[in-house]
């Protein structure tokens, strides 16, 4: 009787000791290296010149507006990962155009748990939620003003922002969530539209003068100064010989103004038929000509 009151008292104890143990932990940092160091230890790679810049830019609002497959994506989750792990009680928004590819930067964060510390995570890791032992959380939502109104964050990461339906709306909702925390904004994307909230931050030094802007085109991320390999490169290239705005977004990451065209340049390029003599000035007299109208 005595003895089992011993062990309920010794389990007491040490399940005291566990929690104490716990809390103590939540004020310390998971991780303590520089963010390259991290980047380097988690991915096993070397970040890229542009990719140093990309992840030392302290700035409060930051656009990067990058080719595809240049590494925007393994940037944003390596970013949330170290701002959670680096300090405690951090909470990180995901956004994206669609919960699903919210959710695959929570899957690409947790492929790296592996890695960190044991216990570093509190509980399992959710779809769309990441919570850690410091008390940091990394969360994905949709593209939905309604879910994102009220929420408190240190940081807020838009992926592919360029291509999120109404993004004004969007941004509206959330970006007062950084109000009282003094946090930070990060946005990625290949170029889209130039009508969008993502152009204007990139663009418009007016509104949007205070953003920090990281431009960075398929040139700057050929091997062996990024990850694009450049014999497949110059296939796709001239794939795309037909649809050059193309081109010019996805992989210069230069806004095209051919979406927004009402005759694209392409179609206006193969009307002009060069066997014609085309009048330059209809306002000027052609040498040795008249002009009806200024009878
Ligand atoms: N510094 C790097 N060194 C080697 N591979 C990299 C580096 N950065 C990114 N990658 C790889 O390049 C690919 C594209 O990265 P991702 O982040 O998905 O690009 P994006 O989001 O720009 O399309 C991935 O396979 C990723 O692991
Ligand atoms: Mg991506």
């Amino acid at each position: 009787m005595a003895g089992s009151a011993f062990v309920k008292i010794d389990r007491l104890y040490e399940s005291e000791m566990r929690e104490r143990a716990r809390d103590a932990q939540k004020d310390k940092p998971i991780t303590s290296c520089s963010i390259l160091d991290f980047f380097r230890q988690m991915t096993g790679f070397e970040p890229t010149a542009y990719q140093v810049a990309f992840l030392l830019d302290m700035s409060q609002f930051v656009v990067a507006r990058w080719s595809r497959q240049s590494g925007k994506s393994l940037c944003l989750t390596l970013i949330a990962l170290y701002v959670a792990l680096s300090a405690s009680n951090r909470r990180i928004a995901i956004l994206a155009p669609s919960l699903r590819q919210s959710r695959t930067m929570i899957r690409r964060a947790a492929s790296f748990l592996p890695k960190l510390p044991k216990n570093a995570l509190e509980g399992r890791a959710l779809k769309t939620k990441l919570e850690f032992s410091n008390g940091s959380t990394i969360e994905a939502y949709p593209n939905s003003p309604e879910t994102v109104r009220g929420l408190t964050l240190n940081l807020l990461i838009v992926d592919e922002a360029n291509y999120i339906e109404d993004d004004r709306a969007l941004y509206d909702a959330v970006i007062y969530a950084l109000g009282t925390t003094n946090g930070r904004f990060i946005a990625t994307s290949t170029p889209g539209s130039r009508d969008s909230l993502f152009y204007e931050m990139c663009m418009d030094d007016d509104l949007y003068g205070d953003f920090s802007r990281h431009h960075v085109s398929f040139h700057d991320a050929l091997e062996p100064n990024g990850p694009l390999k450049k014999a497949i490169l110059e296939k796709l290239e001239r794939q795309m010989r037909e649809d050059p705005w193309r081109w010019q977004r996805e992989m210069l990451a230069e806004f095209s103004e051919d979406e927004e065209a009402y005759f694209s340049y392409g179609l206006i390029d193969s009307a002009v038929n060069n066997n014609l003599e085309y009048v330059e000035d209809l306002n000027k007299r052609e040498a040795g000509g008249e002009r009806e109208t200024e009878q």
